[in-house]
């Protein structure tokens, strides 16, 4: 039976730990760190993401803001936001939600952030960064999965690592990091995706298997070795009758992997809550490198 790797719980340290922070700077009557989200249309999952980073950011002090743009904004005018808060000295960092509505060139838009407030980590500079293991800021979610890993001491040195998903937020950094010189890293890691033929193969041989798929119950017990450790990244809305009308399902099928797998993360409670803390980290950490 697997131990949980409680996301919820680790979050809440982190969150805790960022706040105590906060406190200090305030106490020194420094500004607090200042996070700015833009959200483009009214997408359900961004607005909720987004109103929960706001709400981390009054949990731990930071002050925030929250830009919403109609789905209709042109890339012009969302470049003109972006500039503006590059060049204000009362932002640290700030994040543009996407997926973007498909008139906006969500590359160029990343593009155009200052790499230095890219809290999301996802500017191409940052990107490089990550993988030459120079310091900048870890992708949320990927560094959120590593903090948690860090945190329950999971051994990831020579152990081979089956990350399903190429995505430019969860997969393709999760790869790269994994296989880092840095602790939890050292792992030899397999990069699977859409065009990879019977998945199954990797992942009967895989000690760790990180799913970013958002594919619910994708993975099946059958399709694990015994003992492994389990991330799941997936969060699919699945309609059902409760009053919300939808519960979030993770690609793991955790009742029949739970019984095989030494370590497993639950949806929810696993690795969103952890995505939410690593913002926070980051935003404090554009905070104390910034000149201001
Ligand atoms: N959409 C889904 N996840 C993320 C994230 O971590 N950051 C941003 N900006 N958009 C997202």
């Amino acid at each position: 039976m697997a131990q949980i790797l409680d996301g919820l719980k680790v979050s809440k340290e982190i969150k805790e730990e960022i706040r105590i922070d906060v406190d200090k700077i305030v106490q020194h009557n420094r500004r607090p760190p200042h996070l700015v989200a833009i959200l483009v249309g009214k997408n359900g999952a961004s607005m909720t993401y987004v109103n929960n980073k706001i709400k981390d950011c009054k949990e731990v002090g930071f002050k925030s803001s929250l830009i919403d743009f109609p789905s209709t904004v042109s890339e012009a005018e969302l470049l003109e936001k972006i500039d503006e808060l590059n060049k204000s000295k009362e932002v640290d960092g700030f994040i543009v939600q996407l997926p973007l509505p498909k008139q906006i060139d969500q590359e160029k838009i990343i593009m155009a952030i200052d790499p230095r407030k890219d809290v999301d980590g996802f500017h191409p500079e940052n990107f490089g960064k990550m993988a030459l293991e120079m310091d900048t800021f870890l992708p949320a979610t990927p560094f959120g999965i590593l903090t948690l890993l860090e945190r329950y001491h999971i051994d990831t040195k020579g152990k081979h690592c089956v990350v399903i998903g190429r995505s430019r937020i969860v997969g393709k950094p999760m790869s790269i990091l994994m296989g880092r010189k840095d602790f939890p890293g050292n792992s030899t890691v397999t990069l699977t995706h859409s065009y990879t033929p019977h998945i199954e193969e990797f992942t009967k041989k895989a000690d760790i298997i990180i799913t970013a798929l958002g594919d619910p119950n994708f993975l099946k017990a059958d399709m694990i070795k015994e003992g492994a450790i389990i991330i799941d990244v997936g969060i699919t809305r699945v309609e059902d009758q409760s009053e919300k009308g939808y519960k979030l399902v993770g690609d793991v099928d955790f009742e029949s992997c739970k019984e095989k797998a030494s370590w497993i993360t639950p949806v929810p409670g696993g690795v969103g809550p952890m995505t939410r803390a690593m913002l926070m980290k980051n935003t404090i950490l554009a905070y104390k490198t910034s000149v201001y």
